[in-house]
């Protein structure tokens, strides 16, 4: 007999097993209440955009469009289409699609996969989420320092220690273009200290010099002309406006000069919150974006968190929190008792219990076994002998309840059983029932 060969998944893409659903329905939850605590309302755009959306918004020479996005021809009409690599093109084109900005401006945050062809590594996926914000139509800096203090929010809420903001100004065009010609002079100047890559981007690209890993390179951008040194008055005071307010507001903050960000559509502010070397969440003010997209010219700040990397974070710090766990396992035997419980696991959901019952066959010993593994806080017990007498057997699965402890079994009336199951949970530590996080 021929073996069929098992499938797997797409390199880079992962799955997220419920083992690991405590720690993302943890972020997401916290999440969605910072967001709905600044006013944020959420926004699901699809997961397929026009691939123009992307070489428009993001830039045709940036790295994401260069080389990482997922793009393909619609076989049934020709177009040329993209899984969205990030979020902000998209809820910029959806705005302009559906007017959301026309009376005022407005906050909205998303989350969901992205896409991103890229070399797979610790946390660098080729399907990762992102949980982002984006407030258009704020010409700042109040809303840079307020999306800023949004994510300090989620860091402490989420107990993650030690997150560290990064920011830098990218001033406007003109002022880029200046600082870009001073650089490219300063480069050429030392041109025989440049390596390969660096003197490809020479002209192409020289701001990415400055991002230079090399060790042999990194005086040479230590000391390179930099564009705080051609930043104009107005560029200035919006930066010297969000600093203020990070001081007015505690927030510590490290000024990089070398922060560039990876993507086109971003002038004056933009910022990273970096932890244990790696990026969590960058963002910025993108205020060409949207008449770059057809709109009428609106200002406008964001940012996005890296999911995974968030996560992976959490786990580090041993900040996982345990999954929620039903509050009852209904184990049965004998044919009476079959028809009994899926009845009796109704009624509890009825009353708002969170109940699994037993399906298939097993004896009393390998059902305690699952049930036990569930981790609920009680094992309904159904006999023929309880059948016939109108009544459930009620053990708690969960030690140090009472004297008895663990074991411990009460004989109740099945129309009290809800109201009995109700009443013991109320006597327990609140974390208890609900995996306490
Ligand atoms: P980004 O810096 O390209 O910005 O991505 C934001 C975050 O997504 C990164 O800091 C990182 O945590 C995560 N990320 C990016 N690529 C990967 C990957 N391959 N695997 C795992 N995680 C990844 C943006 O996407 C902008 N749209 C952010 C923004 C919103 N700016 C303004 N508004």
């Amino acid at each position: 007999m021929s073996k069929v060969d098992r499938i797997q998944g797409v390199r880079g893409m992962n799955d997220v097993l419920p083992a690991d659903e405590a720690l993302w329905d943890r972020l997401e939850s916290t999440v969605a209440a910072t967001m709905r605590a600044y006013g944020y309302a959420r926004i699901r755009t699809p997961i397929v955009e026009p691939t123009r959306l992307f070489v428009r918004g993001l830039g045709e020479v940036t790295d994401i469009v260069e080389k990482e996005m997922y793009s393909f021809v619609d076989s049934l009409n020709g177009d040329e289409l993209s899984l969205r690599p990030e979020n902000t093109a998209g809820v910029v084109r959806a705005a302009l699609e559906h007017n959301l900005t026309y009376e005022s401006p407005r906050r909205l945050w998303y989350a969901g996969p992205m896409f991103r062809h890229e070399r797979p590594q610790k946390g660098r996926y080729r399907q990762f989420h992102q949980i982002g914000a984006e407030a258009l139509g704020f010409a700042g800096p109040d809303v840079d320092a307020e999306l800023i203090m949004l994510c300090r929010r989620l860091w402490d809420d989420l107990g993650l220690p030690q997150v560290r903001l990064e920011i830098n100004s990218l001033g406007q065009a003109d002022e880029r273009a200046a600082h870009r010609q001073a650089l490219i002079s300063y480069l050429e100047g030392h041109r025989d200290l440049l390596d390969e890559d660096a003197r490809r981007r020479l002209h192409s690209n020289p701001l990415r010099i400055l991002d230079t890993k090399n060790p042999a390179m990194q005086e040479i951008a230590e000391n390179a002309p930099r564009l705080a040194e051609f930043l104009g008055e107005a560029s200035r005071a919006h930066f010297d406006g969000l600093t203020q307010r990070l001081r007015d507001l505690n927030q510590p903050y490290h000024v990089n000069h070398r922060l560039v960000r990876g993507l086109d559509y971003y002038n004056l502010t933009v910022f990273e919150w970096v932890a244990d070397g790696l990026t969590l969440c960058g963002g910025g003010r993108y205020d060409p974006l949207v008449e770059m997209l057809g709109g009428r010219a609106s200002p406008s700040c964001g940012f996005a968190l890296g999911v995974e990397r968030v996560l992976e974070l959490l786990r580090q710090h041993d900040l996982v929190g345990e999954g929620a766990s039903p509050d009852c396992y209904v184990v049965h035997q004998g044919d009476a008792a079959a028809h009994t419980a899926i009845q009796v696991a109704e009624r509890l959901r009825d009353a708002g219990l969170d109940v699994v019952m037993h399906c298939g066959s097993g004896g009393f010993k390998s059902q305690f076994k699952r049930a036990d593994a569930s981790r609920a806080a009680f094992a309904i017990v159904l006999g023929d002998d309880e059948v016939a007498k109108g009544v459930a057997a009620v053990k708690s699965l969960r030690g140090g309840q009472d004297e008895t402890g663990k074991g411990e079994q009460q004989s109740v009336a099945l129309e009290d059983l809800a109201d009995f199951v109700l009443g013991r949970l109320a006597d327990e530590p609140a974390d208890d029932a609900n995996g306490g996080i």
